[in-house]
């Protein structure tokens, strides 16, 4: 009997799958090496089915001998394990991301004289348009809000950006783009108390209160599958804190980040030309502590804003807090800086690699954009939050055009920079159109 490796990152099994599956089982006894998130997440999205229920589906299917993990994108260490006498896979991957994965496992078969058999890809079918239809149907705030902890363990650096509508949501959900080696797209939104205030012409105060960021949360629900981390401002008073986090748990938004401020809160950029008062640190730590026992899913996270330098109150300062909020249950920190090139929050960094007790940390690149995400994996961060882009982007566009129909007396001059009447009625998914 020959051996057959089949490495496969199915998320839905479809009949492409399948056509595969067969044409391996023709050949010997199938192993199929089944992609762990972390493998997928290197090319595409890291799949809607959890590793263990993706590994049940393939067991139980025709001509599968046996599913091993493939823990990286990399065939290599299991074909060495292996040596099959045949890989079989798509002739897809010929072009596109997986260009190189493919070239790598032809030189490892040489080793031992295995072949590489490549059946026509299925026309007609492809995950990516499963995915799309997967996501018309939507999602549950139970799959929702694990997703969270799944992308921080399966990818390098989690990318998150600000959406403070429906519409904006939209655009974190559905904006891809294609590089050599992958299909990027954003892991997550961000609400931002920032952007959602101002779009409402409201000041970045607390001013705007819980139930109108909760019709904001909403509105994104309502149109998005991808994970939801929450601006909770101070996160108000401990009692109140606990109540919102089961608020948060049942609508299926995966964490909020609440910051070691108090008094009327002022946007942190703003620095201390306002000021900024820090929160008693054991304060803070007991409202963590209250939302952490709040939790009523383990899947949840509380994330700890650490202020200490945007109130300029020194590195020392930082750590201390880092330390008491994580001993309080905080489930990973946001370091925040309003300087101009990242060297204190890559400081901060250093220092917090050598604690003996660690959780992911989160960046918020905004007053230092010009890092880059490599330097963000190099400095430790687990995660990024590009904070209000999107808004910022859309204003000076929006008072652009306004200015030009003032500046023509009419609307004219002004098309070429909106989208066309007909891609608007097109934008929504079709069940909102
Ligand atoms: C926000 O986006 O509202 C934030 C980040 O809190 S910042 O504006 O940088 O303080
Ligand atoms: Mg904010």
């Amino acid at each position: 009997m020959k051996h057959v490796y089949v490495g496969m990152g199915t998320d839905i099994i479809h009949h492409g799958h399948i056509h595969i599956i067969e044409t391996a089982r023709a050949l010997g006894e199938v192993t199929v090496g089944l992609l762990s998130d972390e493998a997928v997440g290197r090319y595409s999205r890291v799949p809607f089915l959890s590793y263990e229920e993706r590994r049940t589906i393939l067991e139980n299917i025709k001509g599968v001998a046996r599913v091993i993990p493939q823990p990286t994108l990399d065939y290599t260490e299991n074909l060495r394990t292996l040596k099959p006498d045949f890989v079989v896979h798509g002739d897809d991957w010929k072009t596109g991301p997986q260009r190189q994965v493919r070239e790598q496992v032809i030189r490892v078969l040489a080793e031992w004289g295995g072949e590489l058999v490549e059946p026509p890809y299925t026309e007609g079918i492809s995950s990516t348009g499963l995915r799309d239809a997967l996501r018309e149907i939507g999602t549950t705030p139970d799959i929702r809000l694990r997703m969270l902890r799944r992308l921080l363990a399966a990818r390098p650096l989690v990318r998150v950006l600000e959406a403070h509508n429906g519409l904006s949501g939209l655009i974190v959900e559905e904006t891809r783009i294609e590089t050599d080696t992958e299909r990027r797209e954003f892991d997550a939104i961000w609400v931002s108390s920032l952007t959602d205030s101002t779009a409402k012409g409201k000041p970045d105060t607390e001013y705007v209160d819980r139930t109108s960021r909760m019709q904001t949360i909403n509105d994104i629900l309502d149109v998005t599958t991808k994970p939801i981390i929450l601006d909770g401002d101070t996160g108000g008073p401990a009692e109140h804190f606990a109540l919102q986090v089961r608020q948060l748990e049942r609508l299926g938004v995966s964490a909020v980040i609440i910051e070691d401020k108090t008094g009327a809160k002022r946007n942190s950029l703003f620095g201390t030309d306002m000021t900024q008062t820090l929160e008693d640190p054991a304060v803070f730590a007991a409202k963590i502590t209250a939302g952490k026992k709040a939790q009523v899913t383990p899947h949840f996270m509380i994330i700890a804003r650490l202020e200490s330098l945007i109130a300029d109150q020194g590195m020392e300062d930082a750590l201390m807090r880092a330390d008491a909020y994580v001993a309080a249950g905080a489930d990973a920190l946001m370091i925040h800086s309003r300087r101009k090139d990242p060297s204190e929050v890559l400081a901060f960094m250093r220092h917090y690699r050598e604690r003996a007790v660690q959780v992911p940390v989160v960046a918020v690149p905004s007053a230092y954009p010009h890092i880059t995400e490599e330097a963000l994996i190099e400095a430790g961060f687990s995660l990024v939050i590009y904070a209000n882009h999107l808004l910022r982007s859309a204003f000076p566009a929006m008072k652009s055009t306004a200015e030009t129909i003032l500046r023509h007396g009419r609307a004219a001059e002004a098309e070429a920079a909106c989208m066309p009447i007909r891609d608007i009625l097109t934008i929504l998914p079709p069940d909102h159109a």
